[in-house]
């Protein structure tokens, strides 16, 4: 029988430290009420791609989420995004030493056959040692790799955000992109939209906000309150991947 890997992705849920609403959003309630969706899927893993805390890493907000958690049917793993902090979300999700590299944290997991590589872009790079560490892990793997990572690696016609939020050192992370083949499917979150777009020979799966969301046509700041969502990723051996988006509504 074919191997398969069922995911689902949340992003930027931007967990404040106390419960209050803020800016007319109540993220501690979209957050509960998401989980509480994910939680009769179908699953096998959860991935929480970054900006877990509101603004800067708040301690309560890793607190609250880590409690959240506690009793969801499948394991959930966490990476950073530039609203978080290393030392406090390692203190509280015991995040393993050994993924933690010259302050950033990145890693790999094996899903049964499905390989999945998560990198850190918290600074709002992409590391030269992330990337010499990306290059060496797709020499080593034979098979279906899935890459996560908070920021997208390049710019994604998304107006706002390209313009003011985007990796600061896209241009070269792209370049030493298309040198990996192997590369097909990025998943990231940090643009508050849910939209799958391709670049050259690669799909860039943006992933919706548990928070708000941003338009991607206008140059000027334009929030959505309304919906909040997440992203479905299906692996299955030899097979298409499959990923959807999905949003509950206010
Ligand atoms: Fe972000």
């Amino acid at each position: 029988m074919a191997q398969s890997l069922r995911i689902a992705q949340i992003s930027d849920t931007h967990i404040g430290a106390s419960h209050e609403p803020y800016n007319g959003v109540d993220m501690r309630g979209q957050f509960q009420r998401v989980i509480a969706e994910l939680a009769r899927r179908p699953l096998d893993l959860l991935i929480i791609s970054g900006d877990l805390a509101l603004m800067d890493g708040e301690i309560e907000a890793y607190d609250w989420i880590k409690q959240q958690l506690a009793d969801f049917p499948v394991p959930y793993l966490i990476m950073l995004g530039n609203h978080d902090r290393l030392e406090t979300a390692m203190s509280v999700f015991n995040l393993p030493k050994e993924d933690v590299h010259h302050g950033e944290f990145y890693f790999y997991r094996q899903f049964n056959e499905c390989h999945c590589l998560f990198l850190d872009t918290s600074s709002y790079y992409l590391s030269l040692n992330q990337q010499q560490w990306l290059q060496q892990m797709v020499q080593q793997i034979k098979g279906d790799i899935l890459l996560f990572m908070h920021h997208p690696p390049t710019l994604c016609a998304c107006q706002f955000m390209d313009q003011h939020h985007a990796l600061r050192n896209y241009q070269e992370v792209w370049q030493f992109f298309l040198t990996l083949p192997s590369i097909k499917h990025i998943f990231c979150g940090h643009y508050h939209t849910g939209c799958d777009i391709t670049v050259s020979d690669k799909w860039i799966h943006l992933t919706p906000s548990t928070m708000l969301q941003i338009d991607r046509v206008s140059s000027e700041l334009v929030l959505d309150k309304k919906i909040f969502g997440w992203r479905m990723i299906e692996w299955t051996q030899n097979q298409p991947l499959k990923t959807t988006v999905e949003y509950l509504q206010n």
